[in-house]
């Protein structure tokens, strides 16, 4: 089976964020000078994926678009003689094929999923949530993809969660086959810390076989009244095997204000020359 086709769902509402996702995108909120959403494609394009859809709320595919070559900035700069900026910029255009689709409505992650069948054809593919910002020295899907050659099932990533923040996330239950693989028996859409004894969260990196459509048309709304992503692959554990995968990175949920600042904490901190002046910052902050 062929993979090489990443779907990244960026419709939501982005209410976390508000208000700035009243006038922004949340996946075009940057940390530092980089959107969020391109976290995730360089990640896409570090483990040698070849295609990108974005399921967006706007019509105009503004993601899209900051992917795509801009030869009006290209020329301003080369006008500029600011030559060492064009060639700092990312060159995605070159090794990725983009391409989006317009999610009207809110429905859930699932029925954001649902909008990428055309896309998938009768590929297994992968999805990746831009909040999920994972830094590692082998990019996540990468890793997917490696255990993907092992199980040619679905795998969904996970990390270990504490008790009070079991009710936050999708949890799944399962047998470990190898050390940080699991075969699932059970997901369940944020349950209370009683009602299972798995710590095991979903954390947003999936490898999906495309009998996911299936199951994502037959699946009703669930909580929130949204059509749960959670959901379907339950449903999908009923005709095939499922893996979770303990990913190995650090990882930051950038989908709140907390996070955010988080992550710009951590990337700032990860340049050189900017650490020491950094960390005299903080410590001035924290002392005062
Ligand atoms: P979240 O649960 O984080 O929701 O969605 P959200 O709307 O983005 O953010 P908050 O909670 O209101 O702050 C998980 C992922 O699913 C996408 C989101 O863009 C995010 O990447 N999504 C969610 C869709 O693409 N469509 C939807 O209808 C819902």
């Amino acid at each position: 089976m062929n993979l090489t086709k990443v779907v990244i769902p960026a419709a939501g509402r982005g209410t976390r964020l508000l208000p700035a996702t009243k006038a922004v995108q949340k996946e075009l909120i940057p940390i530092i000078d980089k959107p969020t959403v391109e976290y995730a494609v360089e990640e896409a394009l570090k483990s040698d994926f070849k295609e990108v859809l974005f399921i967006t709320s706007d019509k105009e595919g503004s993601i899209k678009n900051y992917f795509l070559e801009d030869k009006n900035l290209n020329h301003y700069l080369e006008e500029k003689k600011k030559y060492d900026l064009l060639e700092e910029l990312p060159q995605y255009h070159q090794s990725l094929r983009f391409h989006s689709a317009h999610q009207p409505e809110a429905g859930g992650l699932g029925a954001a999923v649902l909008l990428a069948e055309d896309f998938v054809q009768n590929e297994a593919f992968t999805v990746t949530l831009v909040d999920d910002i994972i830094d590692a020295d082998v990019p996540v899907l990468k890793q997917i993809k490696n255990v993907f050659s092992k199980t040619r099932s679905s795998i969904i990533s996970v990390m270990e969660v504490s008790d009070i923040e079991v009710p936050m996330y999708g949890i799944v239950e399962g047998e470990e086959v190898e050390p940080g693989l699991y075969k699932i028996k059970r997901v369940v859409e944020k349950p209370k810390a009683s009602e299972t004894t798995s710590r095991l969260a979903i954390i947003g990196r999936y490898l999906l076989t495309p009998g996911i459509f299936e199951c994502l048309k037959i699946t009703p709304r669930g909580k929130s009244n949204e059509i749960q992503l959670t959901d379907a692959i339950s449903l999908l554990l009923q005709k095939e095997e499922i893996y979770a995968y303990k990913f190995k990175g650090t990882r930051i949920d950038a989908g709140d204000k907390l996070g955010l600042l988080k992550a710009q904490l951590y990337f700032g901190a990860k340049n050189r020359l900017w650490k020491a002046e950094l960390k005299k910052y903080v410590d001035f902050l924290f002392s005062s």
